[in-house]
């Protein structure tokens, strides 16, 4: 695993969830600052498409929530989207924040932390996987090393399709809460496709951990806030944590 540095000390990957989005307004590039400052391992970012074909790292498929703009980013073009705000809506000190594109945080982070990418909503954006591949191939990420690049999404038909592209990127299923759990057929299936598992962490069990290290799947689940939680994740073995504060983990 990406930076993971002395192989006999069990230690688990510190995922900074949309940057340090307890800090910074989520999936900016001071949020990804912040991160790499407080020694993320992973930057966890969401990616989705402007009505030019720019991948862009914004959350929702709507701009109302973290700009000072409102719309459907898929009706932005990027030069129209280039001009929100995106700092504001979380204190003032952090206005002039821009939605930064994917190419702009490879640029400014690769190599220094791994990026967690999400594919988001697939349905609005039919074309998404091959774009994040030919992205992923321009930048010769399309065989990361050590998984410096992991692409997850919550959707088991899309990774299928992505790896179809660009079958050396490493994948992550995210998996929602669900009251019956994760069954071992699911695990088995899922295993043939992706490297991690990332569930909800409600979801988390020692038990689960050790039937999806059983299928030989890394587990990290999503997504802390408090530092109450963070200790039976350690316990359970989680390979990694999900978190808004990624120096909760590390204290
Ligand atoms: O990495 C897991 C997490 O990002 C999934 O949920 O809604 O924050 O994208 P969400
Ligand atoms: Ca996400």
């Amino acid at each position: 695993l990406f930076k993971k540095a002395n192989l006999n000390k069990p230690s688990i990957l510190v995922v900074a969830h949309r940057g340090a989005s307890g800090y910074a307004p989520e999936n900016t590039m001071v949020a990804f600052k912040k991160a790499l400052e407080l020694k993320a391992d992973f930057i966890e970012l969401d990616v989705q498409m402007t009505n030019d074909n720019v991948l862009v790292v914004i959350h929702d498929s709507n701009v109302a929530r973290t700009t000072n703009g409102t719309g459907e980013v898929r009706e932005f073009s990027y030069k129209e989207l280039k001009m929100l705000d995106t700092g504001l809506w979380f204190n003032r000190k952090f206005s002039g924040q821009r939605i930064p594109t994917l190419q702009e945080v490879i640029t400014e982070f690769r190599g220094k932390m791994g990026l967690l990418i999400e594919i988001k909503n697939p349905d609005l954006y039919p074309t998404i996987a091959e774009s994040l591949a030919s992205e992923l191939k321009k930048n010769n990420l399309d065989c990361p090393r050590n998984d410096e690049v992991i692409v997850q999404s919550f959707d088991f038909e899309l990774l299928q399709r992505f790896h179809q592209i660009v079958p050396n990127v490493p994948l992550g299923l995210l998996v929602k809460y669900r009251v019956h759990g994760i069954s071992n057929v699911q695990l088995r299936e899922w295993s043939s496709l992706v490297r991690y598992i990332n569930p909800n962490k409600a979801l988390i069990t020692k038990g689960l951990v050790k039937r999806i290290h059983s299928y030989k799947l890394k587990v990290i689940p999503y997504t802390v806030r408090d530092k109450k939680s963070i200790k039976g994740l350690i316990d359970a073995k989680v390979d990694g944590v999900v978190t808004d504060y990624p120096d909760y983990l590390k204290e």
